[in-house]
């Protein structure tokens, strides 16, 4: 009876204590050697690649000619990497299945005596890695960073790496079977060897403390955990530039906490996004980062950033580079997409619908853009199964591991045009706590439901009542007057009523254009009528109770399976302000004079 008692308490412990990431952070200020390039490539059209007459991750080759094995990595063709199949072989870009990768490479070790970890920025969307011939896991998520450790299997030369991707949707996946985004597949970001000491610094948290944001000495508060057998007694955490240096006690679970005082801090703001670099060190290993101090929190409908209310001028963002038609993963796609926002007079982005890639998170630290970022829990989910709502945690603890550092990252999103019920209140009920218990620092949001008035009010009236809010610090949502329904002018006689004395943010509002189609404003996909569009949503909006910010709909035309209207979309969403040529639209003008007004009006 005993025996079966603990074996119950140790499923319920398992279960309570969701399975944290453990990817390693931090990549590119350790020692690593990049594995992108080209890589051969298999296509699995029946998934069967890990399990049929010789699983593709054995890379088998015929030991003479009597031999029978019915692949070849090394004859096979090659994709880049990173980058979705979708966008480099005409044959491959309708292509929805299973994907079978290899890269082979010789192993000259940067540090002695290392660890090695292969690191994999992303690869949507169920991801079973291997190396050298061995089976070691498998990944869920199309965005969010995995890594897997290979100190025992690596040799000197001879090494290969495969991963067999599989981007088919599923509708208990997260997105689930319909997205208006295409879905692209593959090793979408870069894949990092990456070398450790055989104790080193896993991971580590550091941030203001907000009480101290108007006080005169300001107090820097973190943590750190190492990872290894052999745990120094102590580390070291310093902050050079403002003379701060701390030695950390490192207790026998391998974390350790430090505080800092300091009167010389500059706060980080959009205005003023000033990064410090931090140092760590532990035993045989280093880390720095550059991170930004500041605070962000809530007060009655204003948003307050290190105390002070802030507008947010915002812009919605596809992780994708239009031009290149691709999904977006390097620092020039980022500067590509984050320079026009600050074009356009941004301060804020909304990386929709699910984790961005890291290089545009850390660039917004840098050019003092505040990020909205989410997870693809949109449209439809089940919410009823107790696995997508694992993975959903999974994942977003996986993005919070990645960018809790990142002074830019003020909110965590829950969900995007979910309709309310009790299965689907209780998912998102128990994602939203379990997002503030990870990090306590930063607001919580969701682009809601909104109906119309009821109980008398006049049909004019939005009501947005929905039932999440409550679990919410910013309440949003997306409207789109004038394009799915009614004249643009009807913006003028709709008010909205907020049930909740909370801040607001128009996660979404605009409308399709062909750039260089000009006509009247009355006629639709001219850029006339997206840009009386934008003026007579903004006059409205404007009328919002608690109106903080707006995200409009959507910085640059993106592709989506859902918009095959010939001549007009040809697979592509045209609610652009920017088309996919990088040609600016009317309506770009009217935010960017909006933005521009309301820059004024703080100053
Ligand atoms: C929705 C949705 C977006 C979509 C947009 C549109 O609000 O959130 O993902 O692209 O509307 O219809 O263009």
């Amino acid at each position: 009876m005993k025996t079966k008692l603990f074996f119950l308490i140790l499923m319920l412990g398992s279960l309570l204590t969701q399975a944290q990431p453990n990817f390693i952070t931090n990549v590119n200020s350790r020692t690593n050697t990049s594995l992108g390039g080209k890589w051969k490539y298999i296509i699995d059209q029946y998934s069967t690649g890990a399990i049929g007459f010789s699983p593709l991750y054995e890379n088998k080759k015929p030991k003479d000619k009597t031999d029978r094995v019915e692949y070849s990595f090394d004859d096979a063709q090659s994709l880049w990497v990173p980058g979705s199949w979708n966008a480099q072989k005409d044959e491959l870009y309708y292509y929805e299945g299973s994907m079978w990768y290899r890269k082979t490479f010789v192993f000259q070790p940067k540090l002695k005596n290392s660890r090695v970890f292969i690191y994999v920025g992303a690869a949507n969307y169920k991801t079973q890695y291997s190396f050298n011939g061995k089976r070691l896991g498998e990944h869920e998520g199309g965005f969010t960073p995995f890594s897997f450790e290979v100190t025992d299997l690596i040799k000197e030369k001879d090494n290969f790496v495969i991963l067999g991707v599989n981007n088919r949707r599923e509708p208990d996946y997260i997105p689930g079977m319909v997205t208006d985004w295409y879905n692209y597949g593959g090793i979408t970001r870069d894949v990092k060897l990456v070398e450790v000491p055989q104790t080193f610094i896993d991971d580590f948290t550091v941030s203001l403390k907000k009480e101290t944001v108007a006080a005169k000495e300001k107090e820097i508060e973190g943590e750190l955990t190492l990872n290894g057998d052999q745990l120094p007694a102590e580390a070291r955490v310093s902050i050079p530039e403002l003379g701060l240096e701390q030695m950390v006690q490192i207790g026998d679970n391998g974390k350790g906490t430090f505080s800092f005082k300091s009167k010389k801090l500059d706060l980080w703001s959009p205005e003023n996004p000033k990064l410090y670099t931090i140092t760590l060190s532990a035993g045989e290993d280093e880390l720095s980062d550059q991170v930004g101090f500041r605070t962000i929190e809530t007060k009655g409908k204003q948003i307050l950033l290190n105390g002070q209310p802030i507008f947010l001028r915002g812009i919605s963002i596809h992780d994708e580079n239009p031009i290149r038609a691709d999904r977006a993963h390097s620092v020039d796609d980022a500067k590509l997409l984050l320079g026009w926002a600050k074009e356009l007079g941004c301060n804020f982005a909304r990386l929709a619908h699910y984790p961005h890639q890291e290089n545009i998170v850390r660039m917004a630290d840098q050019l003092g853009i505040l990020l909205w970022e989410e997870l693809p829990l949109y449209w439809g989910i089940n919410w009823q199964s107790e696995s997508v709502l694992e993975n959903a945690k999974r994942q977003y603890a996986e993005v919070i591991r990645r960018d809790k550092n990142r002074a830019a990252t003020i909110i965590w999103s829950i969900a995007n045009e979910t309709t309310p019920g009790d299965s689907r209140n209780k998912f998102l009920g128990s994602v939203a706590d379990y997002v503030r218990e990870l990090d306590s620092t930063r607001l919580l949001s969701a682009a809601c439901k909104k109906d119309l008035a009821v109980d008398g009010h006049p049909d004019n009236d939005y009501l947005v009542s929905d039932p999440i809010a409550e679990k919410l610090d910013i309440v949003s949502f997306n409207e789109y007057i004038g394009w799915y329904g009614g004249a643009p002018e009807e913006s003028r006689k709709k008010t909205f009523i907020i049930a909740y004395d909370k801040p607001v943010i128009i996660s979404e509002f605009g409308g399709g254009a062909i750039q260089g189609f000009h006509a009247d404003s009355t006629t639709r996909w001219s850029e006339e009528y997206q840009a009386y569009m934008y003026k007579e949503n903004i006059d409205m909006f404007e009328r919002v109770p608690g109106l903080s910010g707006m995200t409009p709909w959507i910085l640059a035309d993106f592709q989506s399976p859902l918009r095959q209207l010939p001549n007009v979309q040809d697979g592509w969403n045209r609610k652009g302000l920017i088309s996919e040529t990088g040609q600016k639209k009317k309506a770009f003008f009217v935010l960017q004079k909006y933005y521009e007004q309301k820059r004024e009006a703080v100053k």
